[in-house]
């Protein structure tokens, strides 16, 4: 018996924060590594050195070293640079494209059954050149997107309507851009239609608001972008796959046909446990949801050309 190993790759604010996640919820030891030297060193003491005042179990270690990720179980990609103002997270392209795929080359090399996912942008391009450097079957390697946005949807409602932010059930799908398409046809306060609460043109403001969630984090930051939400989002999917719960998340998956798109990864509802996405859900979506979706399949597929992935 062993506990699990989860890697965090990037030790900038998500990946410290992500490995905070992970060591609260006391999901396994943690590796965070990053190519800074005493960054993730520094991180990772601090971190373990909370576990007493917590009583937590978790070794935490920061390296520089893909030697010291064997044998992990999970892998959180969050290496990359972030957005500043005025960016969009396709401006990220070029520079993270050979980050995120040396990162996934290196890992898979030392944890060759783990479970990556990608958090770094953009993403659903990120995730497939992740996968593509991991040489993994694509159910093992999947990004994090859509609980992100829908938990913004979801904030972004409970304020609206003053109830609890757990009642909110929302899926937002496509990619993690601009063109992301906020579900309301399948979303629901308490099991009550969202149609039934909010007026069409308050929910098309909250629409609007979750496809710019991450741009306005980093207008107010300028220095980079949001970490709180977009780490608590990637460990509770890293808790799926530990946990083998069969949890139904939107996530960037692989799609082979389904949607009418295929060998690219975006946001789609699917099934999440040990064997990572285990399951692609296709859900019947309005004929405007549909026509977002393929426009968003567009536009990812468009950028998958600019670094020669389609
Ligand atoms: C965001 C980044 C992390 O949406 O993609 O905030």
């Amino acid at each position: 018996m062993r506990r699990n190993k989860i890697t965090v790759v990037g030790a900038g604010n998500v990946g410290a924060t992500a490995a905070h996640w992970c060591v609260a919820k006391e999901l396994g030891d943690v590796v965070l590594i990053d190519v800074v030297e005493g960054i993730p060193q520094g991180k990772a003491l601090d971190l373990m050195q909370s576990n007493p005042l917590d009583g937590i179990d978790s070794w935490v270690k920061g390296t520089n070293s893909y030697e010291d990720t064997a044998d992990s179980d999970v892998c959180i990609i969050t290496a990359g640079i972030a957005r500043k103002p005025g960016m969009s997270r396709d401006d990220l392209l070029n520079t993270n494209f050979k980050i995120v795929s040396t990162c996934a080359e290196s890992f898979a090399r030392y944890s060759p059954n783990a479970i990556i996912i990608v958090v770094s942008n953009p993403l659903d391009i990120m995730t497939y050149a992740a996968w593509k450097a991991s040489g993994f079957p694509s159910n093992r390697v999947f990004g994090q997107a859509g609980v992100l946005d829908a938990a913004r949807f979801r904030t972004f409602v409970a304020l609206e309507l003053g109830c609890s932010f757990e009642d909110v059930n929302a899926l937002v799908l496509g990619g993690h851009g601009d063109t992301m398409v906020s579900v309301l046809s399948h979303a629901n306060v308490g099991c009550i239609p969202i149609t039934k609460l909010i007026s069409p043109e308050r929910l098309a403001e909250i629409v609007k608001r979750t496809a710019h969630g991450g741009a306005e984090i980093v207008d107010f930051l300028k220095t980079g972008s949001a970490y709180y939400a977009p780490s608590a989002a990637c460990v509770l999917m890293a808790e799926a796959v530990l946990k083998d719960k069969k949890r139904i998340m939107p996530v960037a998956a692989y799609l082979n046909g389904e949607y009418g798109a295929k060998d690219l990864y975006t946001g789609v509802p699917a099934i999440i446990g040990g064997s990572g996405v285990e399951k692609v859900l296709e859900i019947d979506l309005t004929p405007d949801e549909k026509a977002g979706l393929d426009r968003s399949i567009q536009a990812v597929r468009d950028l998958m050309k600019v670094v020669g992935l389609a």
